[in-house]
């Protein structure tokens, strides 16, 4: 396993459509392997591959329980609403409020290509909806109605104002 760079939103690598994983080999376990250091090294909730500039669509999500691998992932249904920051392992120290759905339920293929359904709400699914859209090429700040400046972020991270 080895730690791969994290590519930030100017790099071109984050605005392109990524291409579907076809070959379930030896070569996409190693990419999932060096992904999942790579987000427990930044202390990241996800990272998708153009983050480490593979475009293809792989993408993996640190629940707290688990590690998801989600290869070739497709979001079947959303429900609800949350409003909250969001923030990008690509767009450092940077934070906005986004409108999400509040539930979402995605079908993904694992590492040997068997389609499986995962379900997930709040945390989980707003990252569900974040990484599916870097593979799409966005990034969250095109989402956000309100990026905070300075001042705000400094407010919330001393507690005053945070809403959690
Ligand atoms: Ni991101």
């Amino acid at each position: 396993m080895a730690l791969r760079k994290i590519l930030t939103f100017e790099n071109e690598a984050l605005k392109k459509v990524c291409r579907p994983v076809t070959s379930f080999d030896a070569r996409l376990g190693v990419l999932l392997d060096d992904m999942k250091e790579t987000l427990t090294q930044a202390n990241g909730v996800g990272l998708a591959a153009p983050q480490v500039g593979i475009l293809r669509r792989v993408v993996v999500v640190d629940t707290g329980e688990e590690m998801l691998e989600l290869i070739n992932p497709k979001i079947l249904e959303t429900s609800g609403e949350q409003d909250g920051l969001e923030g990008c392992l690509s767009v450092p120290d940077r934070f906005g409020m986004v409108k999400r759905p509040n539930y979402v339920k995605l079908e993904a293929q694992d590492r040997n290509g068997e389609w499986f359904e995962y379900e997930a709400e709040g945390l989980i699914a707003r990252c569900f909806c974040h990484e599916t859209e870097h593979l799409d090429g966005h990034i969250f700040t095109e989402k956000a109605y309100h990026m905070l400046t300075d001042e705000e972020y400094e407010r919330l991270m001393n507690g005053e104002g945070a809403d959690k």
